[in-house]
């Protein structure tokens, strides 16, 4: 409608002169997606600090009831909230996340194995729109670089960033594990950026000493890292304090929070240590303070 009071118009605010904002965006490689590749992205990655604490919980796909996840709804529940983004298998997050807990989600999407028999013998097992009715905020492949599986898994990265792309959803992409597999700098430099390449938003893999500086470096995309096996509490804090301090942007971590004797307490002291840039012993600290309170 036209102004009823003609004067009104001098009285706007056009901003004359003053020039548009255009910040980055803040996350590693992201600059050039679309936006609700980027608006999930910074449903994962905390604005504050663009990192991130994941809370993986997708090992049954692969081991059946693991040690801590034999009931999702004990041990899983009661620490969610405290997660960036919740990994997870389709399985898991309809039988045992309530959709109140309104956290976004990395789905894992390959499926084809288990510890049973060939590990990383793997096809895309979930369909994009079964990832957007999940809304997942990622969807994750297992890639096993130098396995036998090279080729497929990484057809199956290929198909998740084709079908993210065109809906907006980013792939995460995740250095398999396997035991013929080397978890040293020069075998996961090479994984992570040929993930990066194949088009992942983003990757996961293991820490690694010494210059897992150089595996961060030249990946163009964020990397995170997995937890791996169950540590002693400090020693996981020291590991992602490393990994943070060599250019690492965040953990999605399991064993190591929901084996822990104190999972809320250690999903604290990670936090701590990823957003906050506590060192090991503080947040060691914190994690006891916390494990003694509950
Ligand atoms: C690997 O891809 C698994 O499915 C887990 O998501 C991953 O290993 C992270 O869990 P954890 O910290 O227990 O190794």
């Amino acid at each position: 409608m036209p102004d009823a009071d003609r004067n009104a118009v001098a009285d706007k605010d056009y901003g004359i002169g003053v020039p548009v904002a255009n910040p980055a965006f803040p996350l590693k490689g992201a600059n050039n997606y679309d936006w609700g590749m980027k608006d999930r992205l910074a449903r994962i990655f905390d604005a504050r600090s663009t990192r991130t604490v994941m809370l993986a919980f997708d090992h049954g796909y692969i081991m059946g009831p693991t040690s801590g996840l034999e009931r999702i709804d004990l041990s899983i529940l009661p620490i969610g909230d405290l997660a960036d983004c919740l990994m997870c298998t389709r399985g898991a997050l309809r039988a045992c996340i309530p959709p109140t807990m309104n956290k976004p989600v990395a789905l894992r999407c390959s499926a084809g194995s288990t510890v049973l028999t060939e590990l990383n013998n793997e096809v895309i097992g979930v369909e994009i729109e079964d990832a957007i009715r999940l809304n997942a905020s990622a969807m994750a492949a297992m890639v096993a670089i130098g396995s036998q599986f090279e080729a497929l898994t990484i057809k199956n990265l290929c198909l998740l960033v084709e079908t993210g792309n065109r809906y907006g959803i980013p792939t995460l992409g995740v250095c398999a594990v396997g035991k013929e597999l080397t978890r040293d700098a020069r075998y996961l430099g090479l994984a992570c950026r040929v993930i990066a390449e194949n088009g992942a938003q983003f990757v996961k893999t293991y820490f690694c000493e010494p210059d897992f500086e150089k595996v961060t470096a030249a990946c163009p995309v964020p990397i995170i890292i997995a937890g791996g096996k169950k540590l002693p509490e400090k020693e996981a804090l020291a590991m992602a304090r490393k990994a943070i301090d060599q250019g690492a942007a965040g953990v999605d971590m399991g064993r190591n929070i929901f084996q822990a004797e104190a999972p809320r307490a250690m999903i604290k002291a990670v936090r701590a240590v990823v957003h906050d840039g506590l060192t090991p012993e503080a947040a060691f600290e914190m994690y006891k303070d916390l494990q003694a309170k509950s």
